[in-house]
């Protein structure tokens, strides 16, 4: 794993090694973390579900076993500052971590329906939001704070939402966020909030500095130590991208045919329906094999087999949604204060020689 910070526990894997297969290993799983990892008893936790609900309740993790029927979704999360260090090199974003494209990861989540916790307790009809809070605090926040973040009622009832207790069949590990971790599939990773151990029903979306402040969308004149709360588009649905996993970035091959392997993510469960490939920095295409959906909510791999000349090559893949819409070419039409969503096209330079 490249780490970017000991603490809090930053790591990304190597590309290459999300290309092995649909589902990523846990020990591979990129971490994402704004706080100490809490140590939580799982004996003595409770979820609280308040706010907005006919019957506030406190659930054990027993009791959300037992009560609720287990679904499994497999989702893909993918971190807003995915691919940031592209964006770095475009112009300089101080005070947020280089991520290069290994923040984004694939497991199969099992849990009860967010929308079945809800419904026992009652959602009354003017929540139009739910919140979520975790234990751990966060000190880059300002002013520092416990993590936590909303989405939207139509999302925290669609079918796809998990209250997870487990991740490819396991337990959930400590940094993924034992015992129980929201699991928002298609949206930004920063709303499949981890350690949760509260869900809150309320008329307007979270006013805490992960939902009002970061993981928004500034316009690229602005600047983020003027913006206050609710400045910009809040983050949510994962927009079209696709980029490239194997070869590594910056690796030499032999020149001949290569295999390359990516990945494509139509987010909010909207279809990937081409990936167009270029040897030659996009001036031909070639169309990539994907492999078969295994959900909607999950990224779609893609290989192709390209015959490469001696000397530098710049190899460039473009993914299509059901739409027919595609994504930007270049991370300077998308360069934006924090640095969030680079959906550009994925780029890998190589080097041809024997
Ligand atoms: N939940 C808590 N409680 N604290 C956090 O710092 N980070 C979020 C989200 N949930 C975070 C959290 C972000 S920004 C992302 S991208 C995902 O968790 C990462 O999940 P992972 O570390 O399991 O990959």
């Amino acid at each position: 794993m490249l780490i970017h910070t000991d603490e809090p526990f930053n790591a990304e894997p190597p590309t290459s090694a999300l290309a092995e297969r649909l589902t990523t290993p846990v020990d591979t799983f990129y971490s994402r973390n704004h706080g100490t990892v809490p140590r939580i008893d799982p004996a003595a936790w409770r979820l609280e579900v308040d706010g907005l609900v006919e019957r506030p309740s406190r659930l054990s993790l027993e009791e959300l076993r037992s009560r609720f029927p287990a679904h499994e979704v497999i989702a893909t999360l993918q971190c807003a500052g995915n691919r940031r260090a592209e964006l770095i090199e475009v112009r300089d974003i101080p005070g947020e971590d280089p991520w290069r494209s290994g923040a984004v990861s694939t497991a199969s989540w099992t849990g009860a329906r967010l929308a079945d916790v809800l419904a026992e307790a009652g959602l009354r009809s003017e929540a139009g939001h739910v919140a979520f809070t975790a234990p751990d605090m966060a000190r880059g926040a300002d002013p520092p704070q416990l993590y936590g973040g909303s989405i939207p009622v139509a999302k925290a009832t669609a079918d796809e939402v998990l209250l997870a207790w487990a991740m490819n069949g396991h337990p959930l590990p400590a940094v993924h966020g034992a015992p129980l971790r929201a699991v928002v599939p298609g949206w930004i990773g920063a709303r499949s909030v981890k350690w949760l151990d509260r869900v809150t029903a309320q008329a307007e979306p979270s006013g805490g500095y992960f939902q009002a402040v970061a993981y928004r969308m500034l316009p690229p004149d602005a600047d983020p130590s003027r913006c206050g709360p609710g400045a910009g588009i809040p983050l949510g649905p994962v927009a079209l991208t696709c980029d490239i996993l194997r070869p590594e970035h910056g690796s030499r091959v032999p020149p001949g045919p290569t295999e390359i392997i990516g990945y494509a993510f139509a987010g909010d469960g909207r279809g990937v329906a081409r990936v167009d490939v270029s040897p030659d920095a996009g001036r031909t295409w070639t169309q990539a094999k994907l492999d078969a959906p295994a959900s909607p909510w999950a990224w779609r791999l893609w290989r192709t087999t390209l015959v490469l000349p001696e000397g530098e090559a710049e190899i460039v893949a473009r993914a299509w949604d059901g739409a027919g819409a595609t994504h930007p070419e270049s991370p300077a039409a998308l360069w934006n204060p924090r640095g969030y969503a680079n959906t550009s096209w994925g780029r890998l330079r190589l080097t041809c020689h024997r």
